[in-house]
């Protein structure tokens, strides 16, 4: 399968994640999940998805994690949902948090990568949240998948985190740690899981460094045309709270639309 060097050994440690925030969050969730108000959506998401208009669209939402984001996009109107996660685990979270929730959402579990032909030109929308473009080794063949299985007219959302947090280690401040230009992966062996810093996930994980230009510049060579990009002083995964409070900040965050226009 196309990059599982790195891809499976990443599929383990989110495996091995999954518990971890099944004890943390998710039996909360469970109880919560229902409520018909219920909602992930932050300002920008609510903005930018009444722009796109979500009522009865079909939408993917590539590495879903646990599906909460795409449960709430479902609430919100969109038509068939389909997650796609490469972890088994928070795939059957996503079933169990979608039954609670009372919603048809969806769930296939597979490396972006290896998204099957079955799903190509199906999808109105996709969209891509916080924490997911650093797993992927590869951009041009990342947005090659996005691509295929957008329909003509179809819209990407992505709202992620800024490439060049890369540089910095969020416990020491604005001190620069790696190139922007770096080209291998990160590898770490063990790391505080990000949701519940007190437990650590004891399991190796590659991270790849994506500058701007090699995330635009695939998302203009997979044919893509780019309507919308914006950077933010916010940041919506909590990681990188160190940088919040301070005068000088980079950027912590960014949103990008793009447009399959045939
Ligand atoms: C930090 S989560 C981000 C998802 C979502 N924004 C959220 O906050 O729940 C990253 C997800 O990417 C998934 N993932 C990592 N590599 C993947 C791959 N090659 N294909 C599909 N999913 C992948 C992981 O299993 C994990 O659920």
């Amino acid at each position: 399968m196309k990059h599982d060097k790195y891809t499976e050994t990443n599929r383990q440690m989110w495996n091995q994640t999954a518990p971890v925030h099944a004890n943390s969050y998710v039996d909360e969730l469970l109880r919560q999940i229902g409520a018909p108000d219920y909602s992930t959506f932050d300002d920008v998401e609510r903005q930018l998805f009444s722009q796109i208009g979500l009522s009865g669209k079909t939408v993917a939402q590539l590495a879903c994690n646990n599906g909460r984001e795409l449960i709430s996009v479902k609430k919100a109107g969109a038509g068939r949902c389909v997650g796609f996660d490469i972890s088994d685990d928070f795939v059957d979270q996503g079933r169990r948090l979608s039954d609670a929730a009372g919603v048809d959402v969806e769930f296939v579990r597979a490396s972006v990568y290896d998204i099957s032909s079955d799903f190509d030109a199906s999808f109105d929308l996709i969209t891509i949240t916080v924490g997911v473009l650093g797993w992927m080794p590869n951009m041009d063949d990342f947005f090659g998948v996005i691509s295929r299985l957008m329909v003509p007219g179809g819209d990407l959302f992505v709202y992620e985190m800024h490439p060049i947090l890369d540089m910095f280690d969020a416990d020491k401040g604005l001190q620069i740690e790696d190139s922007y230009f770096r080209q291998e992966p990160f590898y770490t062996e063990a790391e505080p899981d990000y949701m519940d810093p007190s437990n650590t996930v004891d399991a190796p994980s590659y991270w790849f460094h994506h500058k701007v230009s090699d995330i635009l510049g695939a998302c203009i060579r997979s044919g893509l045309q780019l309507t919308h990009f914006e950077e933010y002083a916010h940041d919506q995964s909590m990681v990188y709270r160190a940088f919040q409070d301070l005068e000088k900040k980079p950027p912590l965050s960014y949103s990008l639309i793009a447009n399959k226009t045939k």
